[in-house]
């Protein structure tokens, strides 16, 4: 029912960040939680609902939707709060980072990040940089790692300096150990894709 509800929620979403995200982030949220002690059932649920109020996305005030879909699964006020919490706390803002409170919050965390790398984060980039009419790469724009939040969200840049402003620095705010291993491997491959791009871009 809950997944029902997230499928509904993002079905016109073309900028990456559609329902399988969200399956995607529950599924490695899941892998995480089980090393680690935690409440599995808060993990799930915050990793399900954890884009419902994308200020990209919604326009929606005080998780409206995220406390709308919880209520209307009749989740009690108590893991409301505490998902709502979770939420709060994990969104990415410009490349400043905090660490949320609880152990379920950094699974979530970590769980999304992870799947901003790798193979899918690289499809997902461009998907984003394509729908916000980014180009792919411009030889002399430069990278801009030091931006804040409006910045960040108003960047003009491309989505190969995208690379270098948030896809590279990922690996190393992750929380778990779990996650750290994960993303070192996906770490690794996006750093190939960019010698392979490079080189592809200077054949001659
Ligand atoms: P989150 O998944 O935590 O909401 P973001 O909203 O920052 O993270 O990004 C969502 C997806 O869109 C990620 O895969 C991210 O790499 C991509 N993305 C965000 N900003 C840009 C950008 N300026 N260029 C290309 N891709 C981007
Ligand atoms: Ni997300």
């Amino acid at each position: 029912m809950l997944k029902q509800k997230i499928k509904e929620l993002f079905a016109n979403d073309c900028s990456g960040h559609d329902y399988w995200h969200s399956i995607r982030v529950l599924n490695i949220a899941e892998k995480i939680s089980k090393t680690e002690k935690c409440n599995n059932y808060i993990v799930m649920i915050a990793a399900l609902l954890h884009d419902t109020d994308d200020i990209k996305i919604f326009e929606t005030k005080d998780y409206k939707n995220a406390r709308c879909i919880m209520s209307e699964c009749h989740l009690t006020e108590d893991t409301i709060e505490n998902v709502i919490e979770i939420i709060k706390e994990i969104s990415f803002k410009g490349t400043e980072t905090t660490s949320p409170k609880s152990v379920e919050g950094k699974i979530v965390q970590d769980a999304d990040r992870l799947d901003a790398m790798g193979a899918i984060g690289i499809a997902r980039a461009f998907a984003y940089g394509g729908s916000h009419n980014r180009a792919i790469h411009i030889p002399d724009c430069q990278p801009n790692i030091n931006k804040d939040e409006t910045e960040y969200r108003n960047n003009e840049g491309t989505t190969i300096n995208h690379f270098y402003e948030k896809l590279l620095l990922i690996k190393d705010m992750m929380n778990t150990g779990c996650a750290k291993v994960i993303a070192n491997r996906r770490d690794g491959y996006m750093r190939e894709f960019l010698k392979e791009f490079y080189d592809e871009w200077n054949e001659q």
